[in-house]
């Protein structure tokens, strides 16, 4: 069923509004993807940081459409805002507070919580005018369609004090229940377990990306966190699936990185991504200039540009898959952005 009949079928039956917009929220079609894995250090927050800021500034010449996307930190070290060159004592409201919200109204998410693409676009020149002894930032760095929700410490206390509360593993899919039709994709970056901050970006999800580092201890760590995905899918969101599995700090020099690679591949071969991301400097110096790899530095096939172009790659396999997938599911709903452009003509 398409899913603008299923709405109606489901509206006419009366549903409370709030059953309709959830069903229909959680369908196969929204993106709303949680990366996560719970070794540390494998990339989550640069595959995060990095997929947000292409989808979102999109590009002619890497053929990717711009899309509306908010980008949600669940990390208490909160490495999202910084990649953005957000000064931590600038940010107000963080996913601590939204998920630590006890009266179960609606928030004011948009006007109060997520930080604007003008202030990550302000924040990001400052950051590199700051880098570079004090020069003009180019006009260029600049991101239009992305919203952040930050995180930061605070959130650490979190799944201690959410832990004998009622409805802790939901609360994030309630309170973006009211703004998930605002986005084409809500990205959620989540921390290095799988605790219950993990277990809210899984269950707001219905994909999970999954980047996984080409080492020997990557393999241990990704047959756990297929259980756990499996266990969430069974309990508390059926709609959950695994979108891909994305190859990170890859060493093609090293015959271990392409074993690790080979037996994901071997596992999964479905899921995998083509594009693999290499172990590149650019990649790793990136957050230190105050923003995303794809934003700073011109993708190219060699030398600087190396790191920006394989996440660029990355970002358009990612749209790809969606429109493979709307396709099958019969689904054609338009870009955000158009939408609005139609709406205002
Ligand atoms: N492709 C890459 N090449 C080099 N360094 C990278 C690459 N991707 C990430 N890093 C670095 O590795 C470290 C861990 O990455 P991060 O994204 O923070 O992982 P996680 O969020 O999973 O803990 C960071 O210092 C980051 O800059
Ligand atoms: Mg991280």
């Amino acid at each position: 069923m398409k899913l603008n009949q299923k709405r109606l079928a489901l509206k006419e039956e009366n549903y409370p509004r709030r059953i309709v917009r959830e069903c229909c929220c959680m369908n196969p079609y929204k993106m709303v993807i949680a990366v996560a894995n719970q070794k540390g250090g494998c990339a989550k927050t640069t595959t995060a940081v990095n997929l947000a800021a292409a989808l979102a500034k999109g590009s002619k010449k890497q053929g990717l459409p711009p899309s509306k996307v908010l980008l949600i930190d669940l990390d208490p070290q909160g490495n999202c805002a910084t990649s953005f060159g957000v000064e931590k004592k600038k940010v107000k409201k963080t996913a601590y507070d939204l998920l630590a919200n006890e009266s179960g109204e609606n928030l004011p998410l948009m006007d109060e919580y997520l930080i604007p693409p003008k202030q990550l676009t302000e924040s990001m020149q400052e950051a590199w005018s700051m880098r570079n002894g004090g020069k003009k930032a180019p006009t260029n760095l600049s991101v239009g369609n992305l919203w952040l929700l930050p995180s930061d410490i605070h959130l650490s206390g979190a799944e201690i004090e959410l832990s004998h509360k009622i409805g802790r593993e939901t609360r994030l899919r309630e309170a973006l229940a009211p703004i998930i039709d605002k986005f084409d994709h809500i990205i959620i970056d989540t921390p290095p377990s799988l605790g219950l901050l993990s277990i809210n970006a899984m269950c707001a999800a219905n994909w999970v990306m999954v980047p996984v580092q080409a080492e020997y201890y990557a393999l241990e760590g990704f047959s756990m966190l297929m259980n756990s995905i499996k266990m969430i899918q069974r309990r508390i969101n059926r709609n959950l699936k695994i979108f891909g599995i994305a190859m990170t700090m890859v060493d093609a020099r090293s015959k271990l990185s392409r074993h690790v690679c080979d037996q994901v591949n071997s596992k999964m071969p479905k899921k995998l991504f083509k594009t693999t991301i290499r172990r590149l400097v650019k990649v790793a110096e990136a957050p230190w200039s105050g923003a995303p790899t794809v934003l700073l530095n011109k993708p190219t096939n060699s030398g600087a540009g190396a790191g920006s172009l394989e996440y660029w790659t990355l970002a358009k396999e990612y749209h790809h898959r969606v429109l493979a997938m709307r396709r099958e599911f019969g689904v054609s709903e338009q870009p955000r952005l158009l939408l609005e452009r139609k709406n205002r003509m």
